[in-house]
């Protein structure tokens, strides 16, 4: 189970995704109706596809809710680059949850301001987010705030750095075709969730890994905000921790016999 401030190196994405679904699955059966927090991009797919499994298997998930992290200005849900469809395609449907319960940031609102202000109303309504999975950008950004973002920042209207816009061309025909804009819950919003989950896969992870967990807390790398945070669980692969100074301290063996981390 994941407890208060940890991190996890492991190579086996798979382990790595059964390690944060086990806590999902314990957080529901105590709480049907909790509130999990989702990030789109490559790195969660083992996550949501292991639950899928889970819920084939029996797992009830009809009662939870669900929160997005982020969405492209001016996409909207019927767009297969919009997160709205990623999350329709890879959480909602496999995972059987109910429509009505999932509140996704909109980024075809006519006003965005009012988008995001009605949004942080409605996690407030929820009573926050219990488990928020989180990814990382190479220039550290999470959801969207990118570099330079406040600390404090609340859901809000952003605009995407060159790097991100680059990162995010591989899933477009050209880069001209990638949205310059976001709207993203802001790093403030983030960390008043009550437990964070990082996951970060590959050494093009690697600095942004570095300066998220041993750099100093600085808007430059908007991930080093988690050091503020009092239940973050952060799961890398080798190469996302292969600079990390103390890589040897933080390193955990997973028992799959007792299907349990061993420190
Ligand atoms: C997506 C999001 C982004 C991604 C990050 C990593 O909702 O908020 O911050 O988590 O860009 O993306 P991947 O996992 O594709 O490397």
């Amino acid at each position: 189970m994941l407890e208060l401030v940890e991190i996890i190196i492991n190579d086996d994405h798979q382990v790595l995704a059964s390690i944060v679904v086990d806590s999902i699955e314990a957080m529901v059966r105590q709480k049907p109706d909790s509130v999990l927090g989702v990030a789109t991009g490559s790195t969660p797919i083992p996550i949501y596809q292991e639950l899928a499994r889970r819920v084939q298997a029996g797992l009830d998930l009809s009662r939870i809710r669900i929160f997005g992290l982020d969405e492209y200005v001016s996409l909207d849900e019927t767009n297969e680059q919009s997160y709205a469809y990623f999350i329709r395609e890879n959480i909602i449907e496999p995972c059987k949850i109910n429509p009505a319960n999932v509140r996704l940031l909109s980024g075809v609102a006519e006003d965005l301001r009012a988008e995001a202000a009605s949004f942080e109303a409605a996690i407030k309504a929820a009573g926050g987010v219990d488990l928020q999975i989180l990814g990382v950008g190479h220039n550290g950004h999470i959801a969207f705030n990118e570099p330079t973002s406040s600390l404090a920042s609340r859901t809000r209207r952003i605009t995407l750095t060159e790097k991100t816009i680059e990162a995010n061309s591989r899933f477009y025909p050209s880069i001209e075709d990638v949205p310059h804009q976001a709207i993203t819950q802001g790093i403030g919003t983030i960390l008043e969730a009550r437990h964070l989950v990082m996951l970060a896969y590959g050494e093009e992870k690697a600095y942004a890994v570095k300066e998220m967990i041993e750099g100093p807390v600085a808007a430059m790398m908007p991930a080093s905000a988690l050091q503020l945070h009092s239940h973050v669980s952060v799961l890398v692969d080798e190469g996302a921790a292969s600079t990390l100074q103390k890589a040897d301290y933080y390193k955990y063996e997973w028992d799959s016999k007792t299907e349990k981390v061993l420190d």
